[in-house]
């Protein structure tokens, strides 16, 4: 059924006129051009359309727009303060944890979290988190060891 959808998207309120069943990944990538978010298998696998619903990895593809109502959405354009990148962002460039990139946008955002929310992680901890990941260009180890620093960098009490 189509409705006026609002919501937050990177701190700003938001409105869409669409169908409500809609996925979230099509309306930011398609009604809000944040197109950082990437379309994989559209079917909760590969992790590429990874969002935050508020502060939770989500899987935009498989979230209807409706769901969100009233949420607050952050993507990955949203982690840049000024020319300031996110410090997981730094550890991904530090460690060159992206090929061709497709896919570094859901790390990411789930990386995010995962730092946050466990500042203590072992490898083995990382490894699990992360494993919801497909990279289809294997770079796995890098991508972990960024990760891994990011969790070092909680500890070490910075962002
Ligand atoms: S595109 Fe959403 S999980 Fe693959
Ligand atoms: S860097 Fe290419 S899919 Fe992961």
């Amino acid at each position: 059924m189509t409705k006026e959808i609002a919501f937050k998207v990177n701190g700003e309120q938001r409105t869409t006129k669409t169908d409500e069943d809609r996925p979230l990944l099509d309306v930011l990538r398609e009604d809000f051009h944040l197109t950082g978010t990437k379309y994989g298998c559209g079917e909760g696998e590969c992790g590429a359309c990874t969002v935050l619903v508020n502060g939770s990895p989500t899987r935009s593809c498989i979230t209807s727009v409706g769901e969100v109502a009233g949420e607050d959405v952050l993507t990955i354009e949203g982690l840049v303060s000024g020319d300031k990148l996110h410090s997981v962002q730094e550890s991904f460039l530090r460690h060159e944890a992206m090929q061709c990139g497709y896919c570094v946008p859901g790390h990411i955002m789930t990386a995010i979290a995962f730092t946050r929310d466990n500042p203590r992680a072992t490898r083995s901890d990382i490894v699990d988190a992360m494993s919801e990941h497909i990279c289809r260009c294997c770079n796995y180890s890098s991508i972990l060891s960024a990760v891994e620093e990011a969790v070092r960098g909680e500890q070490g009490g910075r962002e």
